[in-house]
């Protein structure tokens, strides 16, 4: 298994990510062109963690997403489904309490949580709708989702210059730095397919979130959604 396809059959996508997991956040860096810690700063800035409280970083990965929370004094359970991932995240923050679990069926009680969030997860989860739901259900009533993920440039012509790049550019350089080209493949592909801005905070809304609203990130290649738990 080197790549996921766009039905995102879970062991897929585990089993994808468990393969370019010691490489992963290096490859961001460089494929990211160094903007993917500017998004992890307006992501902390966003959840705005303070001492004590209870943060679930939902698809963590190695926990790198994790690591601007923790900082906070906030206490933070990164989880996710692959193991590769969680392995790699564990050597390198032994300290983290790295938890394996589905999106789909989180292994927590409900309203536990301050803040759910996740950072370039839920684009790979194969039913959107129900971890919202998941993630309302772990969260308590005044707490909130902060969603960050891949989205849609707003200005027309620089969404095509970035289409452009993403499709034709993406592999090539992939297949330089990356241990996996092809899961490079499916990113470009899976962004293209994911909803508008517009879109996600509709399924948001629907899973019971209110007061929901999103900021873009770098024209719009990245938005952070938010929605509250009243
Ligand atoms: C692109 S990585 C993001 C990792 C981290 N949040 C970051 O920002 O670097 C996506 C992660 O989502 C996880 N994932 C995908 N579907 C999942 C699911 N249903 N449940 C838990 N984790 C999932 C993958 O295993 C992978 O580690």
């Amino acid at each position: 298994m080197t790549r996921a396809s766009l039905d995102k059959q879970p062991h897929e996508v585990a089993s994808m990510f468990d393969g370019v997991a010691a490489n992963y956040d290096l490859t961001n860096d460089v494929l990211s062109l160094g903007q993917a810690r500017l998004w992890r700063r307006e992501v902390a800035r966003a959840v705005a963690a303070r001492p004590g409280q209870k943060v679930l970083d939902l698809a963590a990965g190695t926990a790198t997403s994790s690591l601007p929370f923790a900082a906070t004094g906030a206490y933070v359970v990164p989880c996710d489904f692959s193991l590769g991932m969680l392995r790699e995240g564990k050597k390198r923050h032994a300290w983290l309490p790295l938890t394996a679990g589905d999106a789909t069926r989180l292994p927590f009680a409900d309203g536990v949580f301050d803040t759910v969030t996740i950072s370039f997860g839920l684009r790979n989860v194969q039913d959107t709708e129900g971890a919202l739901r998941e993630m309302y259900r772990v969260t308590r009533r005044g707490g909130q989702v902060v969603i960050c993920e891949f989205s849609q440039p707003t200005w027309a012509p620089f969404r095509t210059v970035y289409t452009e790049y993403l499709m034709r550019a993406l592999p090539p350089v992939a297949r330089a730095v990356s241990s996996n080209p092809d899961a490079y493949v499916y990113l470009a592909e899976s962004i293209r397919e994911w909803p508008e801005q517009p879109a996600l905070a509709a399924l948001l809304q629907k899973a019971g979130w209110s007061r929901v609203a999103w900021r873009n990130l770098s024209g719009g290649i990245v938005a952070l959604h938010r929605g509250f738990k009243a």
